[in-house]
């Protein structure tokens, strides 16, 4: 008999997207002369850009030559991709080619690493989280049940972030092994500045914690003191480890290429004390279960760093902040309180009181025919909130902004905002 692993019993179905999709299709269905706008999925819309096309393209070409032929490439990435991440990231920071492992994505990277660690740390996110973070450590056992009065599992340390402590993470109050922290963060689209990313950096060496740092929306921060990379703090090198994907910054959701940071610096512990380098554990887990992302999108990620592919890259990332300044400026306009929008491609509405974040879905869908996401699926802080993204087309951001707007305004009217 095959025992199954019982803690994918204890994860909660997510019924966030797949309830939001049912109820567009009925709205749909019963109102087929009404244009629905989606607000609310995390996905690039803007098409991959001529230079990662053409370097594609080539290295395509290249596959097909007996000269040019690869097969197994180095199960970290290409020297070629780490070196130019390393130049154009994290020049002045002190990491080397070595401490960077190219991956096809941050959400493996991110649901993967728990492999590294020992089953008794104590886990710590923020609340409201990107899934992944609590769903990989209730997998692999780092969690008690899950809770329904409080909507949380048990065995996990929750920091909520809301208006109140203005999304910024108090330090845990209880001690903790690992930290997740995503800044700019999904999906509250608020960040930390280096002071208050600081803390947690001394909170972490002070307790021999790591933080495992998302770093996911890096490319939208448009603010000066926001920290670009967690190893802009002082001390970071020693208990962070950074991920990063190129899926928001260049557009490649269905590409997939990302890494992950983890200098040689950073060290966990034996049970007896003795120091381990997480850089040669991660190194080892990553040659025993991975074989390496494609040479083509290698070749793909590297171009992204080419003046041409920069320059391109620019135009996107611009194309969507706009939106995003178009969504925040209009709800506010419309009365509404919001976050976000300023540093990273989301928007974080804070619903009007008294309404349940799935009410003010309703609302928005039979109302202004919008579809946004009811902060309640990222955790229960974000009961009472709703997500917009900007990552849609920009006519039809404009059109539904103006909906919501007028949407707004009536509900104001009826004193509701
Ligand atoms: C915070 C965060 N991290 C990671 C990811 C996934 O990145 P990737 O496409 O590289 O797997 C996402 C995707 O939405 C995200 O929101």
């Amino acid at each position: 008999m095959a025992n199954v692993n019982e803690n994918f019993l204890k994860l909660q179905d997510s019924y966030l997207f797949s309830t939001i999709a049912k109820k567009v299709a009925k709205f749909t269905e019963e109102n087929p002369n009404k244009k629905v706008i989606k607000l609310g999925i995390g996905d690039v819309t803007r098409p991959v850009i001529p230079a990662v096309l053409s370097a594609m393209h080539k290295a395509v070409d290249e596959m097909g030559t007996k000269e040019g032929f690869r097969g197994y490439g180095p199960e970290q990435g290409y020297d070629f991709l780490r070196n130019a991440i390393v130049e154009n990231e994290y020049k002045n920071l002190g990491i080397e080619p070595d401490e960077i492992f190219v991956s096809d994505g941050a959400k493996c990277d991110c649901g993967n690493i728990v492999d590294i660690f020992g089953m008794e740390n104590k886990v710590a996110i923020t609340d409201p989280v990107y899934p992944v973070y609590i769903d990989t450590n209730v997998i692999s056992g780092r969690s008690g049940n899950f809770n329904e009065s409080t909507g949380t599992y048990e065995n996990i340390v929750y920091l909520p972030v809301n208006s109140s402590n203005n999304f910024i993470p108090e330090l845990p109050k209880e001690r903790v092994d690992m930290i997740y922290l995503c800044f700019p963060n999904n999906p509250t689209g608020t960040v930390l500045n280096k002071e208050e990313l600081k803390k947690f950096v001394d909170y972490a060496r002070k307790n021999n914690s790591i933080i495992l740092f998302d770093s996911a929306y890096e490319a939208f921060i448009t603010e000066k003191d926001i920290p670009h990379s967690i190893y802009e703090i002082e001390g970071a090198k020693e208990v962070a480890i950074e991920f990063k994907s190129f899926s928001k910054t260049a557009g490649f959701t269905g590409v997939r290429c990302a890494y992950t940071v983890i200098p040689k610096t950073v060290y966990g512990y034996t049970k007896a004390g003795e120091k381990v380098s997480l850089n040669k554990l991660w190194n080892r887990r990553t040659t025993t279960k991975f074989n390496g992302v494609s040479y083509v999108v290698q070749r793909a990620a590297e171009a992204i760093y080419t003046d041409e592919g920069k320059k391109q890259i620019k135009e996107n990332i611009e194309y969507y902040q706009e939106n995003a300044r178009v969504i925040k400026e209009g709800l506010q306009e419309a009365g509404f309180t919001v976050y976000g929008g300023v540093n990273a491609p989301y928007i974080w509405l804070k619903i009007p009181s008294g309404m349940k974040s799935w009410e003010f879905f309703d609302m928005l869908l039979n109302e202004a025919n919008v579809v946004g996401t009811p902060g309640s699926g990222f955790g229960p802080s974000g009961e009472g909130y709703f997500r917009l993204t900007a990552f849609g087309d920009k006519e039809n951001t404009k059109e539904a902004v103006e909906r919501v707007v007028k949407f707004g305004k009536t509900l104001a009217k009826h004193n509701k905002i």
